[in-house]
Formats: structure tokens, sequence, C-alpha cells
């Protein structure tokens, strides 16, 4: 079968090597995922009082998780967690109450960093927040991207044989627990 992956991006940079690092992923994806982005630049900074009547922008980010049958988060690491970007976007998701759009939607995540571990404790935190809410990760592999420039040439592309196949595994090990998440979890 194939299944439609919805990605987040963590970081709202223009230069986002985050936003690299996810187009890099779907290059070595195997041909069972399709790709499209949710995006999360555009929310207002979530409070409960939204829930009453939720906005556009609110109700478009949970109609877009509702249409994928994965999500795959892609995050740089701020202060030794998530951007507050990634978070309001995922407490926007998890809300009106009673229809939080993670519970058994499969994930996984991964980020790069310049530092040498590369978001382990951002990553860390977003699977406490996503254990939470529900989502049924993805434990192994672990991806800790240690970023240096060239990693990625200009189209995308690993230049690392070592990496790229690091990488390729991890899109095929992704399929893989989606796969079996869906054989016994059906979509809600
Ligand atoms: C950082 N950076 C960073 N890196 C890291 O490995 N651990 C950290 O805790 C932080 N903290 C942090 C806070 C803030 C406010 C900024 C702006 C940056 C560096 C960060 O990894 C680097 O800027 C990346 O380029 C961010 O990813 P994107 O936005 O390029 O995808």
């Amino acid at each position: 079968s194939t299944y439609t992956v919805g990605y987040f991006v963590g970081s709202l940079s223009q230069k986002s090597i985050n936003r690299v690092l996810a187009n890099a992923l779907i290059r070595v994806a195997p041909p069972e995922l399709a790709f499209r982005e949710i995006p999360i630049k555009d929310l207002p900074l979530y409070n409960h009082d939204f829930d009453a009547d939720y906005p556009p922008e609110g109700r478009a980010l949970k109609d877009a998780i509702a249409a994928v049958d994965a999500v795959l988060f892609v995050t740089p690491e701020y202060n030794r967690d998530i951007p507050g970007s990634l978070k309001n976007a995922i407490d926007w998701a998890s809300r009106p109450w009673g229809t939080n759009s993670f519970t058994h939607k499969p994930s996984a995540v991964i980020g790069t960093s310049p530092g040498k571990i590369g978001t382990a404790v951002a990553q860390q935190n977003l699977r406490s927040i996503l254990s939470f809410c529900n989502s049924p990760q993805m434990n192994a592999p672990e991806a800790y991207i240690q970023f240096a420039p060239g990693l990625f040439n200009d189209d995308g592309e690993v230049t690392d044989p070592t990496t790229q196949q690091f990488l390729t595994d991890y899109m095929s090990d992704f399929r893989d627990f989606v796969q079996r998440v869906l054989s016994v979890l059906p979509p809600r």
C-alpha cells in the first residue's frame, strides 16, 4: 500500500536547515510514501478561549492531520526544546478537548542542528508530548543529524554516503512502522 505522510518543519526560518533535511528525506523515501507539508507559520498563538469556536487556521490544521496516514516532525532544537512555533501547532491540533488530532496517528521525529547532539534533547521532549497526545511513535531508529555545511547540496541530495544510507533506512523503517500501526489501529 501507499501512505500519505504529513510533515511538520519546526522552524519558520527561510534558511532552515531542518527544511533542507525534510527535502532530503523526501528524496530518499521509499515509493510507498507520499508527502505533503502541514504548514504551521500562520497559526495564531493558541489559548483555550478558541475552543468554543475554532478559527479557520485551527480547523485547517486539524483537517490536514486528519487527511494523512502519519506525521513526521523535522525539528530544530531551541534552548534544548522544540521551538515555540511547533509546540503552538501541537497545542492547536490537540484541541478542542476530545478531538485531539494525534490520537492513534503514527508519528516519527527527526531533526538537525550544528551541535554535536543534533537536537537530541528537543526530540526527547517532543516524544514526551507525543506520548501524552496518544500518538504511536517510531521508537527506533532515532536520528540525531549533526548539520555541517555541504552535508546536503543545493538539490537537497545528501553528499555523505553514510548519512545517505542512514536516512534511507530511517525512511524505509518509518514506512514499515506506519504499515504495522495502521494494521492494528484503524484511523479514527
Ligand atoms: C539555537 N540553536 C541550538 N542548537 C542546538 O543544537 N541546541 C539548542 O538548544 C539550540 N538553541 C537555539 C536557540 C535559538 C533561539 C536559536 C535561534 C538557535 C542553533 C540551531 O540549531 C541553529 O540555529 C539551526 O540552524 C536551527 O535550525 P533551522 O531553523 O535552521 O532549521
